[in-house]
Parts: structure tokens; C-alpha cells; sequence
């Protein structure tokens, strides 16, 4: 086990360089499935949970090749079923699904654990495959799923929190290879799900609507092989510019996307950061003073509810009262106890944390929970006096590409250490 020992108190400056998005590469390495022709997708990022999903993918026959930051998959022939530990250990591999039904017709994977964010149902992801003709059970911890045939249909999946994104890529996966027409009604408009409707589309799908609430598939015989750039991770680039605000510095982010930034950006500035756009690079640093804000999290464009505890970190610096909402999970305040351990002021309040900001953070030994609760943990060492030291930061390798090293070249005082 491995943990991170932050000296805090250092102004973060300089260039950092955005890696592919997790949350896109999972459905699209998942999406080679849907051909027997080899796919090469560019921009990978080098985590454990892209690992994860190169073993899944070899345990179904593919053969996966990483030269550098690229992987080639070739699922010349797919057998039978997802490794049940492997699938059951990492959520997001839940795609596998619906291009397992697309292109065999038949799948066996085991139920997605829930996590500490929240419960996680799937019970949208199974709607959708019915209607497309699945017959599905649930049998002893798997999804068994049958379709001898898959025939379009009209579907509405939003549920209770809005869109589900990987729901929306397990019935677009499935749909592709359907017989005739798809309407999915309520889909996720996520960025990571527009990638995977156009590396769909390079593969030789017909999708329209992708990136809308509305995504018509219609249906063709076979895909073909096709190479596919990742894009920039949102999240971690939402990560280091609230970073940079929190820590007082100056981080220009190479590669981000501000057009999947909007609300991010738009809060950043709404608290007193400075957002410059000028020349094409995207540059985020402290302003005068930092202001309260309230935040919702909401599906996209609305704020990622992936980048709500980092937030929570910036507002433990801003004098006054801040309040955010988490709309989308049930339970993804697991930051708020390991915050106050630093001497932050946060109650929580149904769904909403009540943050007194304004005064001073100091280290202290913190615990990691799950992959964002860790990114916040990190910026708020890297915010406060003294030595902080966040145990158990495996779960930050599952999502974010060598933070320690991108945080060293930014002038941060951060050690990993073996436990
Ligand atoms: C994806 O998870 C992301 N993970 C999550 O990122 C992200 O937080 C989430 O989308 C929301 O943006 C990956 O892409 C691998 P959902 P997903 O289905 O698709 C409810 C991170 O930190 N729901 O959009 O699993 C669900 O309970 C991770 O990178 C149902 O009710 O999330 C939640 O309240 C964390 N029934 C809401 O919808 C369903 O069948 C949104 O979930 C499915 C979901």
C-alpha cells in the first residue's frame, strides 16, 4: 500500500499536461467487442482501472496489445463471459454488457458492486437491453442476458438522477448491431458518451443526436475496425484548476477541453479565480480573494458531480458560507470527515454541505475513500500547514495518471511512500 506525504503551503505554477479521460476510454475499450477487426485507441491513460478493462477484454478472447499510450484490441472471436472478480471490482466495467449482447448475443457479468458514492443500480442499463429483446435474470450475483435477436426500439432511460451515462453507452452499444431503428429518449449529453458515439460512428455506425437527450441508432449488419483518439479528461483537468485557485498559483492545463469545462470554469470565476483562455491554452490561478459560492451537481452541462469534492475544498478557503449539492449519488460526502481532521468547518444537511470557509487548513494523517474523495484529500494537503499524509491512495492510481509526478512539476512538496 502505497501513501502520499504532502508538504502543504506551496503555490502551484506552471504547465501541466491532461491525460485521456478515463470515463471515455472505458466504453470505447468496451466497444471493440462489437467487431472482429482490430481497433487502436490513442491517448490512453496509463490507470489501474484501464489495466482492469485490458484484462477483462483479454479474459473474453480479445487480444490487447499498449505500445506507449496506444492499445490495439483485436476480438477476432469473443468467448462466453467477463471474468466475475475482475468485472465485480471495478464498476465501469459494466459496458462490457451491451456489446457483448450486440455482438454474441448472449453475456454473463457479474453485478457491479456499489461503492461508498452511493448504491449504483443498473436497473436502467437492464430496461434499456429489454426493450431492445434481451431476456434478462439475475442468477447468482451475474446478469445473464440473451437476445437471439436485438430489434430497435424506443426507450426512455432517465431515471430518478437524471441520465445514466453508462447506461446510455450499453443500449447505444447494443442498439448498433440491432435490427432496424433505436430511439433512446432521456440519454446522457456526457462528453465521454459523445467519444464513444463517435468512435461507434468511425467503426461504422449510423448514430445521430449523440451529445443530445435524444440519440437515434440505426442499425447495420457488422462494424469494422477503427483508431480513435481518448479526449482530455474533464475531471482531471477540473481537478488541477481547482487546485490551482485553492493553492494561490497559476496552472496552465495543456490539452483540456474548456468546452467541457463551462460550469467549472464558470464557478471557478464566481469564487474569484482567474479563467484565461488567450491563445488557445487554457490558464486557471488565484484571483484577489476568494469568494463563497453555492454549487448543485447536475447532469451535463450542469457541474460534475465528479468534481464536487474538490470544489469543497476551494470553499473551505473562501470567508463566508458555502453550500453544495449532490444531486446525482446518495452518499458522496465521504470527503466531509477526513476535510475536518484538517480543521474544516462542514456540516452536512441532507443533501447539501454547509461550509464556514475562511479559515486556515492544517495537516494531518488522512485516509482515502473513493477516487475523487482522494483528489480532494490532496488538494487540501497540498492547501494546508504542515506535513499531510493521505493513506490508501490506490484509489487515486484507478483515475488519475501519475498526480504525484504532474503535482511535483508544479512546484508541489509530495512524496509517495510505501506504507
Ligand atoms: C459514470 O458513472 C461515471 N463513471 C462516474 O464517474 C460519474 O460520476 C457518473 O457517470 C455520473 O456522471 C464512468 O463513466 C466509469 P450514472 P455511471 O449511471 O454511468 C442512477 C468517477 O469518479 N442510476 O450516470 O455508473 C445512479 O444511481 C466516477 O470517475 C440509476 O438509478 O453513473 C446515479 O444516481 C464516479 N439506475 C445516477 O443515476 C441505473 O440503471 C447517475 O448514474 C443507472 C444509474
Amino acid at each position: 500500500m502505497y501513501s502520499l506525504s504532502i508538504q502543504g503551503g506551496v503555490p502551484l505554477e506552471g504547465e501541466v499536461t491532461i491525460s485521456g479521460a478515463k470515463n471515455a476510454v472505458l466504453p470505447v475499450l468496451a466497444a471493440t467487442l462489437l467487431t472482429r477487426e482490430p481497433c487502436t485507441v490513442r491517448r490512453v491513460p496509463n490507470l489501474s482501472d484501464v489495466a482492469f478493462m485490458g484484462k477483462i477484454l483479454s479474459s473474453l478472447g480479445a487480444r490487447v496489445r499498449v505500445h506507449g499510450d496506444s492499445m490495439t484490441v483485436q476480438a477476432a472471436k469473443t468467448s462466453g463471459f467477463g471474468d466475475y472478480e475482475l468485472v465485480r471490482k471495478m464498476r465501469g466495467s459494466i459496458c462490457i454488457l451491451g456489446p457483448l449482447l450486440g455482438r454474441q448475443r448472449e453475456a454473463r457479468v457479474s453485478l457491479p458492486g456499489g461503492c461508498v458514492i452511493g448504491s449504483r443500480p443498473i436497473d436502467l442499463h437492464l430496461k434499456g437491453l429489454r426493450a431492445l429483446g434481451a431476456q434478462i435474470a439475475i442468477d447468482g450475483g451475474y446478469i445473464c442476458a440473451r437476445a437471439p435477436r436485438l430489434r430497435g426500439a424506443e426507450v426512455f432511460l432517465g431515471g430518478r438522477a437524471g441520465p445514466t451515462v453508462l447506461g446510455t453507452a450499453n443500449v447505444m452499444m447494443a442498439a448498433v448491431l440491432a435490427e432496424g431503428v433505436t430511439i433512446i429518449e432521456g440519454a446522457a449529453c456526457e462528453p465521454e458518451v459523445v467519444d464513444l458515439g463517435h468512435f461507434l460512428t468511425a467503426m461504422g455506425a449510423r448514430i445521430g443526436g449523440i451529445g443530445s437527450p435524444t440519440i437515434t441508432v440505426t442499425g447495420v449488419p457488422e462494424l469494422h475496425g477503427a483508431e480513435h483518439e481518448v479526449i482530455p479528461d474533464r475531471i482531471e483537468a477540473a481537478t488541477f484548476a481547482v487546485a490551482a485557485a485553492a493553492t494561490r498559483g497559476t496552472v496552465t492545463l495543456r490539452g483540456a477541453r474548456p468546452d467541457h469545462l463551462s460550469a467549472v470554469l464558470d464557478k471557478l470565476q464566481e469564487a474569484g479565480a482567474r479563467v484565461d483562455r488567450a491563445g488557445g491554452a487554457l490558464t486557471v490561478g488565484a484571483g484577489r480573494r476568494l469568494r463563497p459560492l453555492d454549487v448543485t451537481t447536475q447532469p451535463y452541462a450542469g457541474f460534475p458531480t465528479d468534481a464536487q469534492a474538490q470544489m469543497m475544498v476551494l470553499m473551505t478557503q473562501a470567508p463566508g458560507i458555502s453550500i453544495i449539492t449532490e444531486r446525482i449519488f446518495e452518499s458522496r460526502f465521504m470527503h466531509v470527515s477526513e476535510l475536518a481532521r484538517l480543521g474544516a468547518d462542514i456540516t452536512i444537511e441532507g443533501p447539501s454541505a454547509v461550509v464556514k470557509g475562511g479559515k486556515p487548513l492544517s495537516g494531518a494523517p488522512v485516509m482515502a475513500s473513493d477516487l475523487r474523495a482522494s483528489a480532494a484529500l490532496v488538494i487540501a494537503g497540498l492547501v494546508a500547514r504542515g506535513e499531510t499524509r493521505v493513506k490508501r491512495i490506490y484509489h487515486l492510481d484507478r483515475g488519475y495518471e501519475q498526480l504525484d509526478r504532474k503535482l511535483r512539476q508544479l512546484g508541489a512538496r509530495v512524496q509517495r511512500l510505501q506504507e
